[in-house]
């Protein structure tokens, strides 16, 4: 497993497992247990996927058939809009420990901006709160755009280590990529196989074909050649086992390019600058 390294020293796996849409519930608990026993240190959760406690679970069992520690692992949870504001945040992380029953998170993310700016602002310094306290390894983001992302420097201290946002070969983000390039903060993708709408396209087919692999390794294989964290989501045995089999072949820079070709501005998700958790 490869690790990314973020502008404060601490570093996180490049591959890990999303839990959205997985009900809370032995399924959850089975696929996240699966995923550390095959080798995942990293699990990427919400407070808004409602399913914590069983990600907890699966976090206690992987790690007792892995025979591994806690700090071997990288696990990640968000705050919802709910929750902004002061007074707020603190009390919503403490709710997300508790749920996991875990000490401490490696990483708690802004889960989207909102379209309050003030309050965005203001959630930021309550997550600054959270890291200047060692409460929480590392903070950051979702779903910013580079205007947000520009408004959080000016006004706040600590700079996020991670956007995590909606990439995938139909939505490549070239400007957001190199904004965040050159401000050190590490990009990360959220439905890197499009809800595996992308693994029918025929230039990944193609290329899976190439390199002998499947197409969601290529798609999660292009992820790590672009130096993105990754957290393609299954709850199928084979499937977690098989997105994580990426470290035993590379793409040229001509594939590469093939697929960052494919790119199409189309989004599965929400549109960062007008969701306000509403839908
Ligand atoms: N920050 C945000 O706002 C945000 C938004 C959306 C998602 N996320 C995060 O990103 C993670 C991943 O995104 P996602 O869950 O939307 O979608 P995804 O990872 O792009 O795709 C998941 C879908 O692909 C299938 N799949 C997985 N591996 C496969 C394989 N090797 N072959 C064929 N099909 C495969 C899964 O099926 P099975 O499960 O049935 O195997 C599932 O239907 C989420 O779980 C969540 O942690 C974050």
């Amino acid at each position: 497993m490869k690790n990314v390294e973020f502008h404060n020293g601490n570093t996180m796996p490049q591959i890990g497992l999303g839990v959205f849409r997985v009900e809370d519930g032995e399924g959850c608990k089975d696929a996240v247990a699966h995923a550390i026993v095959n080798g995942y240190r990293s699990i990427d959760t919400a407070m808004i996927y409602k399913n914590e406690e069983s990600v907890g679970e699966g976090i206690k069992e992987g790690m007792k058939h892995a025979d591994i520690e806690r700090s071997d692992l990288f696990i990640t949870s968000k705050l919802w809009l709910d929750d902004f504001g002061r007074g707020n945040v603190e009390d919503a992380y403490n709710t997300s420990l508790e749920k996991l029953d875990l000490d401490y998170l490696d990483l708690y993310l802004i889960h989207w901006p909102g379209t309050d700016e003030e309050l965005m602002i203001e959630t930021w310094h309550e997550m600054e709160h959270l890291y200047n306290n060692d409460k929480v390894k590392n903070i950051g983001v979702n779903n910013f755009n580079i205007s947000h992302l520009e408004r959080l420097s000016q006004k706040t201290d600590v700079k996020p280590v991670i956007n995590q946002v909606e990439f995938h070969p139909y939505l490549v983000q070239s400007e957001l990529k190199l904004y965040l390039e050159s401000r050190k903060i590490i990009m990360e993708s959220w439905s890197p196989l499009m809800n595996a709408q992308i693994l029918d396209d025929e230039t990944i087919k193609e290329i899976a074909q190439e390199v002998n692999k499947t197409p969601a390794q290529v798609v999660i294989r292009w992820n790590i050649e672009n130096g993105l964290v990754t957290i393609p989501k299954s709850v199928t045995p084979e499937r977690i086992e098989e997105n994580i089999d990426v470290f035993d072949f590379s793409l040229s820079d001509a594939q590469v390019n093939r697929i960052n070709a494919l790119n199409k501005d189309q989004r599965i998700g929400s549109d960062p600058a007008k969701f306000n958790g509403k839908k």
